[in-house]
């Protein structure tokens, strides 16, 4: 095969060059497309009215209180972007060690989305199952005994997935990296009636530095630093050096009933969803995380990238490696720029 493509054709008979010497054969040849329809938007919303509060570590990027992201939603609907995935800022006051405020059926997240579903119908809405927005140790799961426990963690996530299915979310999307989740999510989904519930993932979700301008933006970053928490995410986000146990965890989540799965962060490991889409063939997408936002971003605001650019290389590459989609905090941009005119 490999031997066969080596030798398939010669200088100066074939020249490469040919196909790419205008922009219409380029155009005709180009393998892959990039399309508004491959964007969800991550969305950060506080408490309040009529407020946003910028994030300094993602620059463009704001918080914004529930009516203003009843805005940003209708907005996103507008340029055509099939999905939000809201993210809440939680009062560090509700925030406690078992993180009981992640199944109030009253919490910020659950009020923002039955407002974004109320105004703005067709709209998907992903919301993630996992503890740390609203776990006084600012992890994703429950830590005792200095560890982050598993089962234990699972109790809460049922109770997170149905409260967010119930506000009128359409896709439940775990990012906790506990073991056996997805099944019981499924479960106890499948037995209060919410069959047609979707869950993406979080599959194989890396222990990586790239998170931490998001957890400035949720405001779990402090909480991480406490003195008796564990301070990084290791005993349950996979290790960066591996990938055939990214397989693992995919096949697991898929067995479990997936609908969806993801690769976390994107960039640096487009080379596990090139896996993932070639083992599997399901519907994948990855995340280009808050800190891939804030290198691109804070390198093209000094001038030293163009933002627009890079952007949509970047995207554009993702879905090479064989993503379905993208989570990206750039989609309104992109949006915009993949519907102007040519
Ligand atoms: C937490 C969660 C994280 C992200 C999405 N859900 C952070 C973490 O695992 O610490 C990261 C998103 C980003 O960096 O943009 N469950």
């Amino acid at each position: 095969m490999t031997q066969r493509h080596t030798t398939l054709g010669r200088f100066p008979t074939t020249r490469l060059r040919r196909n790419r010497r205008t922009g219409w054969s380029r155009r005709l040849v180009a393998e892959t497309r990039l399309s508004v329809d491959d964007l969800i938007w991550p969305v950060f919303v506080q408490e309040g009215r009529g407020t946003r509060t910028p994030v300094a570590s993602m620059p463009g990027v704001d918080r914004l209180s529930i009516d203003l992201l009843v805005e940003a939603a209708k907005e996103a609907r507008d340029l055509g972007i099939p999905a939000l995935a809201i993210f809440p800022e939680t009062d560090p006051k509700a925030k406690t060690p078992d993180a009981r405020e992640a199944y109030n059926p009253g919490n910020l997240v659950c009020r923002a989305v039955s407002a974004v579903k109320n105004a703005v119908p067709d709209l998907g809405v992903m919301t993630d199952v996992a503890l740390d927005p609203f776990n006084s140790d600012g992890h994703d799961g429950i830590v005792r005994d200095g560890y982050v426990q598993n089962d234990e963690t699972l109790d809460a996530l049922i109770k997170q997935a149905v409260v967010q299915t119930e506000a009128g979310a359409d896709i439940q999307a775990p990012s906790d990296m506990m073991d056996g989740r997805i099944g019981a999510i499924r479960r106890a989904l499948d037995d209060k009636g919410h069959v047609h519930q979707q869950i993406m993932s979080y599959a194989a979700k890396y222990a990586s530095a790239l998170y931490n301008p998001f957890r400035d933006a949720i405001g779990s970053s402090g909480a991480l630093q406490t003195l008796n928490s564990v301070r990084d995410k290791k005993t349950y986000q996979m290790d960066v050096a591996n990938s055939d146990e990214a397989l693992r965890e995919v096949g697991f989540d898929i067995e479990e009933g997936a609908d969806m799965v993801m690769v976390k962060p994107g960039l640096p490991y487009l080379d596990v969803v090139r896996r993932v889409k070639d083992r599997f063939g399901v519907p994948t997408y990855a995340y280009q995380v808050s800190g891939e936002y804030a290198m691109l971003r804070g390198a093209a605001d000094r001038g030293w990238l163009d933002w627009n650019k890079v952007l949509l290389e970047t995207l554009l590459s993702f879905r090479r490696a064989g993503c379905d989609g993208i989570l990206t905090y750039g989609a309104v941009d992109a949006a915009r720029l993949l519907t102007a005119k040519r």
